[in-house]
């Protein structure tokens, strides 16, 4: 019999997924794909609250035991990969990457993700991914303009996507030391958002600011500042 690398849990409401993956945890030693209809108190990177509607697509997915600190980056390299795939696979064309994990088309933030983890002595026991795509709202977050999948004339199920993106990973994290993780980053690379203009990236210990050079195969940020070339880490940002 197939057994799936998750338990799948269904809500039709909750407070928020990726807290929810986490009370589950401490009842189920294996890994966790949570998804509900509608999110009530979605929280972003720093902090940020992310807003949803009835309908668009929120979900988390917690692993466990799998990677060394070091080695976050590129399990970010992957999702945000897996995501991009998945929404090229249902039809939605020039989507634009911007690092660490946002999806953007036409300059408007379509999907984001947001990483969280339990960590002792550089191991991560726990890697919490949540993930939010817009499939139904129309709305203003954090002063970023946002797009939906049904403005894209796309109409799929939220329940589709999920389970997509729960196939994805179970394949990844189970080929994590054979994948060319430079064909991922030259792909991200080439459909980097605004490549040309400044960027400014606050880190946790200093604030950067350059032109993009490109996405590494470990997940990192290379910026051209002045003529310094500074490498920004996933674990910088976090
Ligand atoms: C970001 O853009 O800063 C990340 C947004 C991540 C949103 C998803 S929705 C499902 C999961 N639950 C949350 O509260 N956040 C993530």
């Amino acid at each position: 019999m197939f057994l799936s690398f998750f338990d799948h849990y269904f809500y039709k409401s909750l407070k928020n997924t990726n807290d929810e993956a986490k009370k589950i945890n401490l009842l189920n030693k294996r890994n966790i794909a949570v998804y509900t209809n509608f999110q009530s108190k979605g929280r972003g990177r720093k902090q940020r609250e992310w807003k949803s509607s009835a309908g668009d697509l929120t979900c988390s997915f917690l692993i466990k035991n799998v990677i060394n600190v070091n080695d976050l980056g590129k399990i970010n390299l992957l999702i945000v990969n897996s995501v991009i795939n998945i929404l090229k696979y249902i039809g939605i064309k020039n989507i634009k990457y911007k690092w660490p994990n946002d999806i953007f088309i036409q300059d408007k933030k379509l999907a984001g993700i947001l990483i969280e983890t339990t960590i002792s002595r550089s191991t991560i026991n726990e890697i919490i991914i949540g993930i939010g795509i817009n499939f139904v709202a129309k709305r203003i977050a954090n002063s970023i303009p946002t797009i939906s999948l049904s403005e894209l004339n796309c109409r799929v199920d939220t329940l589709k996507v999920f389970f997509l993106i729960s196939f994805n990973i179970n394949l990844f994290i189970n080929s994590l030391k054979h994948i060319d993780y430079e064909v991922i980053s030259d792909n991200l690379t080439k459909n980097f958002f605004s490549k040309s203009k400044l960027l400014t990236i606050n880190a946790a210990n200093s604030k950067y600011s350059g032109n993009f050079v490109k996405v590494n195969s470990f997940g990192e940020l290379i910026i051209k500042e002045k003529n310094d070339v500074k490498v920004i880490s996933y674990g910088e940002i976090l």
